[in-house]
């Protein structure tokens, strides 16, 4: 816990990752404090898509602990709503918004029948990402944006404390990728939800960021915003010298070169 008594969103206590045999990252050992909206940064197959699906308890540690929000990860953790990688490319593009913001809720919840409450949670979901007027629509008929709002209204619709989204931004244009950082700020403060955001690029979110975990040389960190924007961490991160600027507004910007 960090200067709080809420317990930590993200907890990980000499944590390894290990897939196929193979030791993805270890040596996790960092705490996401509640509340911040935090980004996921590291070079491809470094194990951004596995650490999520570890706080979702789809892959257990290989060794150490992995606590989400004061307990153990675990499948089926109702406080948690997730956005997977490739979202669009892998649901049926037949089924509307809506039924797909559906199954999000009672996928935690199956066996239960459709109540009124389910579909006022629903209309809530799909109030709070501004997608009610498009739900109705079949996926594949719908815009990039649009189908990113639908993803994050099944995430949200049982009302998750920890909001986990893989590569929101990927295939979007600049507009779209403004407006959906945009939502997750508003999300985060509206809803009290803390957000994690894996990303390729922080440049859209540095401006709502309490903090960045960093996957480097086979192993996670966490750190403050403040610590993580620095030329020196960025560049030995992406292996290719970056530039952090401060425009006269105080807006940070990293960039190559
Ligand atoms: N089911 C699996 N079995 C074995 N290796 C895997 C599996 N899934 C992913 N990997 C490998 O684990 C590494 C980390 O993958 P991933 O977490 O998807 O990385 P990232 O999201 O950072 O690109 C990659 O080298 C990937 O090829
Ligand atoms: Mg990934």
């Amino acid at each position: 816990m960090i200067g709080t008594d809420r317990p930590a969103a993200v907890a990980l206590r000499g944590a390894a990752a290990e897939l196929g045999g193979r030791t993805i990252w270890s040596h996790g050992s960092f705490e996401v404090p509640t509340g911040g909206m935090v980004c996921v940064i590291g070079p491809n197959g470094s194990g951004k898509t596995t650490l999520l699906r570890m706080l979702l308890g789809m892959v257990p540690p290989s060794s150490g602990e992995v606590d989400v929000l004061g307990a153990p990860a675990r499948q089926g953790n109702p406080r948690i709503g997730y956005v997977p990688q490739r979202f669009g490319d892998t649901v049926g593009s037949a089924i509307t918004g809506r039924d797909l913001v559906r199954l999000g809720h009672t996928g935690t919840r199956w066996g239960l029948g459709r109540s009124v409450d389910d579909e006022s949670r629903v209309d809530a979901a799909l109030d709070a990402v501004a997608g009610s007027e498009f739900a109705a629509q079949r996926l594949s008929t719908l815009s990039g944006g649009q189908q990113q709002r639908i993803a994050i209204a099944q995430a949200l619709v049982g009302d998750p404390e920890l909001l986990l989204l893989d590569e929101p931004l990927a295939n979007l244009d600049l507009r779209n990728q403004r407006e959906i950082v945009d939502l997750l700020a508003e999300l985060r403060v509206t809803r009290g939800v803390t957000v994690v955001v894996v990303v390729h690029d922080l440049n859209p979110f540095l401006p709502h960021l309490s903090g960045v975990v960093y996957l480097l040389d086979g192993h996670p960190h966490y750190g403050p915003i403040g610590e993580v924007v620095d030329e020196e961490l960025l560049t030995h991160l992406y292996g290719t010298q970056v530039r952090v600027v401060r425009t006269a507004q105080g807006d940070l910007f990293t960039g190559s070169g």
